[in-house]
């Protein structure tokens, strides 16, 4: 058995302790926002918070985050998490959907680092963020809309 707390809400799961986090999110919460894409750490699809931080919970050993705050796209609040996601729906910056719940984390713990970020320092933090899609060109844009909406 393993204990977790996710989006405010304390769990407990019988897996095995290597049992890694992503499938614990989907498929013993039911919290499926969080996506599933390469399981190597290589797309971002996966990305969730541990303590506010952004990581691959696709190669995170549920064991692993003990007494951690694991935040998912599902439990997303603050001022940057509303930033973002209004920008996201202004620029419909969605194609298919399948890695933006990930593009969207990582935009966030952006905006909570660096306020006021350039072309450059967005290409940076989104790189590990792979869209198929290619929707990088409305994300950035979305991200410029976000940390203006925050200077407000
Ligand atoms: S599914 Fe975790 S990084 Fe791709
Ligand atoms: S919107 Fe389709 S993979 Fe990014």
């Amino acid at each position: 058995m393993v204990s977790l707390k996710v989006n405010g809400t304390a769990h407990t799961v019988d897996v095995d302790d290597d049992t890694p986090l992503l499938w614990v999110i989907r498929d013993n919460l039911g919290l499926t926002g969080t996506k599933f894409g390469c399981g190597v750490a290589q797309c971002g699809a996966c990305t969730v918070f541990i303590d506010g931080q952004p990581l691959r919970s696709c190669v995170t050993p549920v064991s692993s985050v003990g007494a951690s705050e694991i935040t998912t796209i599902e439990g997303l609040a603050g001022k940057e998490a509303d930033a973002v996601q209004a920008a996201w729906t202004a620029r419909d910056v969605p194609q298919c959907g399948y890695c933006q719940s990930g593009q969207v984390m990582s935009a966030i713990a952006l905006l909570k680092e660096n306020r006021k970020p350039s072309d450059r320092d967005i290409d940076l933090a989104m790189n590990g963020n792979i869209c198929r899609c290619a929707t990088y060109v409305r994300i950035r844009a979305a991200i410029h809309d976000a940390a203006r909406a925050l200077e407000i």
